[in-house]
């Protein structure tokens, strides 16, 4: 699934460069290297601003809280992950202590042992379920468990037994929700973004997550509430670009967030290991990588109401955390009182470590400025004089050691003017920013309309002879689509790709439905096409077209008077010729592969009732046969031709 999601982001990434100069609304993020200016930053927002507090040296006015995503707790794979999730839940939440804990979904594998079928299995939620328990975690800490998309597989309605997170998640709301975090110092909201389907079909068409307009005005409702906190985190498994949701967006809704907190890329198989971006109304997204494979994990922390982060590896001590000057990278200077670094007396630092830390040293632009001095708790404090490096982009180091002789640095760019924000990678921007679903939708139709009109305007056209390449591959159409027997079979398959049903079988156990390009039904449910849009491109791409090219070239070659084993001798073109034949050798091998997935995915109904993989492997062979020993085509001029048959 990620494969073929990463494979989607490179296909992607080629059209977007072309197009990315086109779309003024995504500029600012999609150059790199230019800094952009907010518009969000007014006058009147500057007065509120710079008002106190102001970071002091005192253990006061902060907060820190964990997030942990993509668990995949397993009954079949890695024995280590349950054990190193218990000791995470243990040993990692008793050094730092935070006031909360986001797990952002996908808290269960659910797969089957081949990692292709997928339904829940409740011995790996009663493993998950016992990791709170015997670990306490619940007891130290405010523990938020979502549901992601694998804790959605299978599963036909929220009240369904297989809904297992029901009965054995700490959180066990479903649903989108307020969590309102209270301190003597404010108030902070944190808002859960659930898009998981209802219902859930098998893997892989619950790849992306939709929102309903009646969801979306839940959001809305929160988002109005979450105005009289100090600041709001919003949070959800999937990233915005993989939600499918009504117009204005889920991006807009969460506009009033400083940083939105999901998982679900894992990475994209390590392609890409940090995934950050900014919405082009200012808030951040902020990806996680893994705790399946990779461990990560992720602190934050709002110091006198601005927001610092650092994303972690399990068992890597000390866990540094610079909140005050927080880094260039993450400025929000539209919700976050920036002015405060500009009045804050004090450089601010949160170290974590089994062991006690032993030193915290602190340099800015290669200079030391001395060590911090342990204000409480796992806070360091330094005296600074922020009016130094009231312009540009400066760098601070620290460098905290540990008693067990463990030492880590962390170095961040850090700015005192609000307008200098450093902007996202492209290729960052791009996965996380982009809807993806809309991009596969309009490569998808534009495909099969490509694949269909040729047909038919062959079938129709007539062609001046000529001996160009160009034309021969005319002609060679014009074969195809003049000969019923070819015609019709590969108009209908092509129809069928494009609007007909892939397939029906059990999308859920027990439950009938049918897949189409635009979207799969599910007993009488519908939910909106995304990733089928992308399957079907890969579809047309790698079978489709393939398909009728390698039936056009064989019939060009018996309408030369070629037999299957006369042009194989052709003096001079006998590789190039083997290579066309193991080019379809590998398509069909690859379509056989698709009805084997579908056949583990989606069980036998499906197998035999899908038009667009069983069948269509059926009729391509039974057309490449027919194209090497059927009559020899003739080819007549249009004129002389009747098309009805
Ligand atoms: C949180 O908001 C309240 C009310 O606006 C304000 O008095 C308080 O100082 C804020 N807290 C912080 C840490 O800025
Ligand atoms: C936080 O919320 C409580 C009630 O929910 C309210 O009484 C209190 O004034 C709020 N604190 C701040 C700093 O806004």
């Amino acid at each position: 699934m990620l494969k073929l999601f990463g494979a989607l982001v490179v296909f992607g990434l080629a059209l977007a460069c072309i197009t990315s100069w086109v779309l003024d609304s995504y500029d600012t993020a999609w150059h790199p290297k230019r800094s952009i200016r907010h518009p969000a930053v007014s006058d009147g927002g500057e007065s509120k601003e710079s008002s106190p507090p102001f970071p002091g040296d005192e253990l006061n006015n902060i907060f820190w809280f964990v997030q942990v995503s993509d668990i995949h707790i397993s009954r079949f794979h890695d024995p280590r992950r349950i054990p190193d999730f218990e000791k995470f839940c243990t040993h990692t939440m008793e050094v730092i202590k935070p006031a909360l804990v986001l797990a952002t979904g996908d808290l269960t594998d659910a797969k089957t042992e081949s990692k292709v079928g997928s339904l829940q299995h409740e011995v790996e939620w009663q493993a998950y379920h016992n990791v709170l328990k015997t670990s306490r975690v619940m007891e130290r800490t405010k523990w938020i468990d979502i549901r992601g998309n694998h804790d959605a597989f299978n599963i036909i309605s929220l009240d369904s037994v297989n809904n297992y997170y029901r009965k054995y998640s700490a959180n066990q709301k479903v649903g989108s929700f307020h969590y309102v975090h209270t301190t003597p110092f404010g108030n902070y909201s944190f808002v859960c973004v659930d898009a998981t389907l209802t219902p859930g079909p098998k893997r892989p068409y619950n790849f992306f997550g939709i929102l309903s307009q009646t969801q979306m005005d839940l959001l809305n409702t929160f988002r109005a509430e979450s105005l009289t906190t100090n600041q709001s985190i919003w949070f959800g498994h999937y990233t915005t670009s993989t939600i499918v949701s009504p117009s204005p967006g889920v991006r807009d809704i969460m506009r009033s967030a400083v940083a939105y907190l999901c998982g679900h890329l894992h990475t994209l198989g390590g392609l890409m290991p940090v995934l950050h971006s900014r919405h082009p109304l200012g808030t951040l997204e902020l990806e996680l990588g893994d705790w399946m494979d990779n461990r990560r994990y992720r602190v934050l922390a709002f110091d006198h109401d601005l927001l610092s982060f650092s994303d972690l590896q399990f068992e890597q001590w000390p866990a540094v955390l610079i909140t005050n000057p927080k880094d260039a990278q993450y400025l929000h200077p539209g919700v976050e009182p920036l002015s405060r670094i500009r009045r804050s007396t004090h450089i601010r630092i949160l170290a974590f470590s089994e062991a006690a830390i032993t030193a915290v040293h602190v340099s800015i632009d290669g200079d030391s400025l001395g060590m911090g001095r342990s204000a409480g708790g796992p806070l360091y404090v330094l005296q600074w004089e922020p009016s130094l490096y009231l312009t540009g982009l400066h760098t601070i180091r620290v460098k905290v050691e540990d008693s067990a002789g463990r030492s880590v640095v962390r170095e961040q760019h850090f700015t005192l003017e609000d307008s200098l924000t450093p902007t996202f990678g492209f290729a960052q921007s791009f996965i996380l920013l982009t809807d993806h679903y809309i991009l596969g939708r309009a490569l998808f139709i534009l495909t099969a309309l490509l694949n269909v009109g040729g047909l038919i305007a062959f079938r129709f056209l007539r062609v001046p002879p000529s001996r160009a390449l160009f034309s021969q591959i005319c002609i060679s159409l014009h074969l195809i689509s003049k000969m019923d027997i070819f015609y019709y079979p590969l108009l209908l398959f092509n129809l069928c790709t494009a609007l007909g049903p892939w397939f029906i079988g059990e999308l859920i156990d027990g439950h009938s439905g049918a897949c189409f390009a635009f979207g799969v039904f599910i007993d009488g449910h519908f939910l909106e096409g995304s990733l089928t849009y992308v399957v079907g491109v890969f579809q047309l791409l790698f079978f489709n077209i393939p398909l009728t090219s390698y039936l056009c070239w064989s019939l060009h070659h018996r309408w030369h008077g070629n037999s299957l084993r006369s042009h194989f001798v052709r003096p001079g073109r006998r590789g190039w010729t083997v290579a066309v034949h193991l080019l379809m050798l590998l398509m069909l091998t690859w379509q056989a592969h698709s009805c084997y997935f579908l056949l583990q995915t989606y069980g036998l109904t499906a197998f035999f009732l899908s038009p667009v993989r069983t069948w269509a492997l059926g009729l391509s062979v039974v057309l490449v046969y027919r194209a090497w020993t059927g009559p020899v085509p003739l080819f007549h001029d249009n004129s002389k031709s009747d098309s009805s048959s």
